[in-house]
């Protein structure tokens, strides 16, 4: 495993991986992502490999800044108010291709569009000023597995694989993604931003695609049923833990047998940072002694949303 020390030589090691081409991890304040030069179709290529990644399935660019966003993608109103008001940050803008991107169109996967992102984690900033180029960064897991939120976990699941280590992510969960096309705002993805922020800086309702259309028109097929799945099996909305199960608790009513709790005050900011870490550990633990995982009912507020999308997708068998 190879994890990659956050100083100015390590930065530099990361940005000369990136030129050659190879794929590297590197931290954002939601997830780690796989990064790769989002110019070379090799290197995007090289991500879908390692992820084994259905190949319908685009990639988030992600810029350090909004000039270099303008110049992958075409801004509406209801873009530049998003970008005005949360980047850099956990949203991602779903916007039309400009005419001469530089982007690969594999990243965009055969769209006319393309998810770009701008972070706001320190590391993140400083690779992407450093490298010069925009990088395409999946979050850095094999397809279909839980999202690491920690440079170990990328070093678990993808060993051969430079990470950039910025310890843990403080959001924890993937960003929200709005689609800013022709046809109005459209919800993608619930994710690290809640979708009331969203609501009120905008001043409407966001419509969501539903998903078998979705699958048709390839929107967001990122949201495949079962997805960010632990291997030990997961029971939802439970009261207590059968003998056979690690129960995750969430806030102060949790029982005293919890293997673990989400955020013991009930706070959801709290619990979606620690959404990803916990599953990663109790399902080492669940597959250690044999047994399955259940988790409590979590509320629907905040970034209870995009918590509960990811832990029913874990579920789903
Ligand atoms: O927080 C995040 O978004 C992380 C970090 C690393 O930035 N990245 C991430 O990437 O979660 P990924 O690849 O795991 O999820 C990207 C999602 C997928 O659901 C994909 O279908 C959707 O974005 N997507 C990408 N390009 C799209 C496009 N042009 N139109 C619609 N959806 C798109
Ligand atoms: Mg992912």
């Amino acid at each position: 495993m190879t994890l990659i020390a956050a100083d100015t030589k390590g930065l530099k090691l990361c940005a000369a991986l990136l030129r050659q081409g190879e794929a590297m991890a590197m931290p954002t304040e939601t997830v780690y992502g796989l990064a790769a030069d989002a110019t070379q179709g090799d290197a995007i290529a090289k991500i879908y490999a390692l992820k084994n990644r259905p190949q319908f399935n685009p990639l988030i660019c992600h810029v350090p800044d909004l000039e270099s966003a303008r110049q992958l993608g075409v801004f509406n109103e209801t873009a530049e108010k998003l970008a005005a008001q949360f980047w850099p940050g956990p949203l991602t803008l779903v916007l039309p291709r400009t005419p001469d991107c530089p982007v690969h169109p594999l990243a965009s996967a055969g769209l006319d569009t393309l998810a770009i992102r701008i972070p706001a984690h320190r590391l993140a900033q400083n690779l992407l000023r450093e490298f010069g180029r925009p990088v395409v960064a999946p979050s850095a897991n094999p397809s279909g597995r839980l999202s690491p939120s920690r440079a170990e976990h990328v070093a678990a699941m993808l060993p051969d694989v430079a990470v950039l280590d910025g310890g843990d992510c403080a959001i924890g969960l993937e960003s929200s993604i709005i689609g800013c096309l022709p046809g109005g705002p459209v919800w993608l993805r619930a994710g690290g931003l809640s979708r009331a922020s969203i609501e009120t800086c905008l001043g409407e309702k966001l419509d969501e695609v539903p998903e078998t259309q979705d699958a048709e028109a390839k929107l967001a097929p990122g949201r495949l049923a079962r997805h960010y799945a632990p291997k030990a099996r997961l029971r939802l909305n439970a009261q207590s833990g059968n003998t056979d199960e690690l129960l995750i608790g969430f806030g102060p009513q949790a029982p005293e047998a919890c293997a673990a709790n989400l955020s013991a005050s009930g706070d959801m900011n709290e619990a979606a940072a620690q959404l990803f870490s916990t599953l990663h550990a109790m399902d080492a633990l669940a597959e250690a002694q044999g047994k399955r995982l259940a988790i409590m009912a979590i509320p629907e507020d905040g970034l209870g949303e995009a918590i509960n999308d990811r832990l029913r997708r874990a579920a789903k068998s």
